[in-house]
């Protein structure tokens, strides 16, 4: 899916000159590490709140990425000669406390948990996909190649993560669905 470019990478001279397009761009990276860092705490804590094995190990195998996630940045950071800087992301705030709210409002051992739970780290995935596919193009937009690369590695990632959600939701509404006829 990856496609070959053909122009030299590692160089950190912005092809484009334009500094506000540049801020965006630092701004944009300052934002998603700082919300990548708060996933390291709340993703944990949904892995709990799940009551299948299915689900928390999907939720655990993307902690371990998001651990990957954080290294990442603070590689693009360097690239960019910059100290890495978290700036408060107010989206992946909302959507955390989001996700803490359903789980406090969701039984204990219920199906209805792990629906919530499914739903709240979709909306975070879909949110990190968004992020990443932009900050993608606009490191390509930039010249920066290398940078480009690394938007991409964890965009695959992202992506995977949110699969893995949508299976894990249609088997087990697929499991539910099979129970219900047993009991007709
Ligand atoms: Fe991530
Ligand atoms: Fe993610």
């Amino acid at each position: 899916m990856a496609t070959k470019n053909t122009r030299a990478s590692g160089s950190t001279k912005a092809k484009s000159q334009d500094p506000a397009l540049q801020k965006l761009f630092v701004d944009s990276i300052k934002d998603i590490y700082w919300a990548e860092k708060h996933l390291l705490k709340a993703l944990p804590k949904m892995s709990k709140a799940a009551t299948t094995q299915e689900l928390k190990e999907g939720i655990d195998k993307h902690v371990a990425e998001t651990e990957e996630h954080v290294v990442r940045l603070e590689r693009v950071f360097e690239l960019l000669e910059k100290k890495p800087q978290a700036k408060k992301c107010d989206a992946m705030e909302g959507l955390i406390a989001e996700g803490q709210s359903i789980v406090e409002e969701t039984e204990d051992d219920s199906a209805t948990r792990d629906v919530g739970v499914i739903m709240a780290s979709q909306k975070i995935e879909h949110y990190e996909i968004a992020t990443y596919g932009c900050l993608k193009q606009l490191a390509i937009t930039l010249g920066y190649e290398e940078m480009a690369g690394i938007f991409d590695q964890t965009l695959s990632e992202e992506m995977a993560a949110d699969q893995l959600l949508t299976e894990v939701a249609e088997s087990s509404i697929n499991y539910e669905a099979a129970t219900e006829e047993e009991e007709e």
